[in-house]
């Protein structure tokens, strides 16, 4: 996403610079809260490094009433690298080094501090951990060949930023809530469990993936963009060593257990899945790779969906059966678990604002997706949303396209 719309905040602000994805669009408020980083100091005897060697980093905002005892934590997301040349370009910039990130960062949506903005998590331990490792903090090796040198320990650095904050209340967390968009909701699918895990065991623990659940799909091309490069990023990062062990065990290609379709059977802790059936990520990058349109017959399309003829308008409600085919045994059979797919054009709607709890943020049932997860969190209601198909929710429209 290169440009940044808002329609509701004229105050809206893209600060690109500061915290985005490149697909990420956040438009800040007036008022917004930035938040210190920390560095985790022990990390480097733990070889928890970011590729460059630096430290790894986190930004910890104090709970406190009611909320005192209980901790959200948010992967922050970013794409991947999966090759030498790919990871050494992001060595040098704020995806895979500390040493050029922003010091602070914006709380906003779900980070928010203020009730109004974020009813049910405002007064948590809210914690957003910087990422830095380029492959969904899962990867454990190294790569050296004499002259260069990158350090591919994601998931040292989720364990050294856990056992960081521990001691500073997380074991004695009440509830827990371990989120992530985008890469870093593909982080949530890969570390639920071990998040529970280590845990006390009396805390109550559940899991939140905003818009991380990247399908094994074929493209217009028919070409399976995403299986090739997250299977090159598994190997390079050596990553299988850390995905689900009853999954890779169970399938004859254990790099696939990197995609949360295959993962999710046997994720045990309650998930709740946030993405939109058009993620647009996903239709930009698997659905239809630049590869795949050199001529460019979808440029129109992918800027605007009011743009897009019947034929890619059809091709796009295919990608939307094949993300709900992958959740059907979930929306089924989970008895914990929640979802809100959407059929807005976005990609992350957990952290902004806009799209968090606003008067103009999407619904289903008449409920943002602050309201439906705090819902499925605290368990008032059964929250199982799925939305009808574009273009009939009347609620997308503040959305980037
Ligand atoms: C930021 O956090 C560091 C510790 O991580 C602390 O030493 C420093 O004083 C903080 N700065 C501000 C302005 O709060
Ligand atoms: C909380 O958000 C509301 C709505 O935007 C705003 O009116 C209020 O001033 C905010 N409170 C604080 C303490 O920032
Ligand atoms: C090490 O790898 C880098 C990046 O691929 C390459 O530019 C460099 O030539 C390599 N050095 C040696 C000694 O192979
Ligand atoms: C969990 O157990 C510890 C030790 O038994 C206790 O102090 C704490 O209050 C318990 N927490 C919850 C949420 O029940
Ligand atoms: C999960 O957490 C446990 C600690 O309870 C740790 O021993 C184990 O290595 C972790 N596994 C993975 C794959 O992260
Ligand atoms: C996963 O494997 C463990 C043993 O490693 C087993 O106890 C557990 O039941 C398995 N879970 C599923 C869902 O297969
Ligand atoms: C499809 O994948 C094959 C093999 O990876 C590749 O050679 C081809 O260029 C790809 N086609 C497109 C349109 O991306
Ligand atoms: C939708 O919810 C808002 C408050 O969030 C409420 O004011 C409004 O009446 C509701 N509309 C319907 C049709 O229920």
């Amino acid at each position: 996403m290169k440009s940044c719309k808002t329609r509701t905040n004229i105050f809206a602000i893209c600060i690109v610079l500061l915290t985005c994805a490149p697909w990420i669009v956040y438009s800040v408020p007036e008022k917004f809260l930035l938040v210190n980083m920390t560095f985790v100091p022990n990390a480097k005897a733990q070889g928890a490094v970011c590729l460059d060697g630096s430290l790894p980093a986190y930004h910890l905002h104090r709970g406190f009433g009611s909320g005192a005892r209980n901790w959200l934590l948010q992967f922050e997301g970013g794409g991947w690298c999966n090759d030498v040349e790919s990871c050494l370009e992001r060595a040098r910039s704020r995806r895979g080094s500390t040493k050029y990130m922003n010091r602070w960062a914006v709380f906003s949506g779900i980070l928010s501090n203020n009730a109004s903005l974020n009813p049910d998590f405002y007064n948590w331990n809210r914690v957003k951990i910087r990422y830095c490792d380029g492959a969904s903090f899962a990867g454990d090796s190294k790569f050296d060949n004499g002259t260069v040198s990158l350090y591919f320990r994601g998931q040292r650095i989720w364990r050294a930023i856990i056992l960081d904050l521990l001691p500073k209340g997380l074991n004695r967390a009440d509830k827990a809530l371990l989120s992530g968009c985008s890469a870093g909701g593909l982080a949530a699918f890969l570390h639920c469990d071990n998040f529970t895990q280590l845990l006390p065991s009396n805390t109550s623990v559940k899991c939140l993936s905003d818009a991380g659940f990247f399908l094994d799909a074929e493209g217009i091309s028919l070409n399976r963009t995403m299986r090739s490069f997250f299977d090159k990023l598994v190997v390079l990062q050596g990553a299988e060593q850390n995905l689900d062990a009853n999954c890779t065990s169970s399938h004859y290609y254990p790099n696939q257990c990197f995609f949360p379709q295959y993962t999710l059977a046997y994720i045990k802790t309650p998930f709740f899945i946030l993405n939109s059936a058009y993620d647009v990520f996903q239709f930009h990058h698997i659905l239809v790779p630049p590869s795949a349109d050199l001529r460019g017959h979808w440029n129109r399309c992918k800027l605007n969906p009011a743009s897009c003829n019947q034929n890619q308008i059809s091709i796009l409600q295919g990608f939307r059966g094949e993300m709900l085919a992958a959740l059907r045994f979930f929306l089924k059979y989970s008895r914990t678990g929640g979802t809100f797919i959407n059929s807005c054009f976005a990609h992350c709607q957990s952290e902004s604002q806009d799209t968090w709890f606003a008067a103009e943020s999407p619904r289903m049932h008449n409920k943002t997706i602050a309201e439906a997860v705090g819902d499925w969190y605290f368990e008032r209601k059964v929250t199982k949303e799925i939305d009808c198909p574009y273009p009939c929710d009347t609620s997308c429209h503040n959305l980037i396209p």
